[in-house]
């Protein structure tokens, strides 16, 4: 199926910021999630069939430490993914995990596990 990308700058946010102050983002920014547990990104995606679904986070982390999240679909955890340094906060890349989608609209809410917070967060493609 054709792959949509949906830029984080437009999800709903709890804690977080756009900022595009660091080159290398698609659309007009990025979120700045604040450094805290709990911060999240939530974004609002339809699905026409039931399935498994890998989703694509886009990100940069100039740290050194990995600032996982958890991926939670409409509510439940669906896993946690791991955000190692990407060398720069200009340096992109993705990280995938597979879930499985009801028919419909969904809510992806990706939230910081750690003090850390976030990596900044570009966009999500599903
Ligand atoms: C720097 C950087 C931010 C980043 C932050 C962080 O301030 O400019 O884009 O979000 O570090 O460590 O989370
Ligand atoms: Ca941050």
């Amino acid at each position: 199926a054709a792959e949509t990308r949906f830029e984080a700058e437009n999800a709903v946010l709890s804690r977080g910021v756009v900022e595009s102050n660091h080159a290398g983002f698609t659309g007009t920014g990025f979120v700045n999630y604040d450094n805290a547990s709990g911060s999240y990104v939530e974004f609002t995606i339809t699905n026409d069939t039931a399935q498994a679904v890998p989703l694509s986070f886009r990100y940069a982390n100039g740290t050194t430490t990995n600032r996982p999240l958890d991926v939670a679909v409409n509510g439940t955890s669906a896993g946690t993914i791991n955000f190692a340094g990407t060398g720069a906060w200009t340096s992109w890349r993705a990280q995938t995990i597979s879930v499985q989608l009801p028919q419909g609209t969904s809510k992806i809410r990706a939230s910081a596990t750690t003090s850390n917070g976030g990596p900044n967060l570009d966009s999500l493609t599903v």
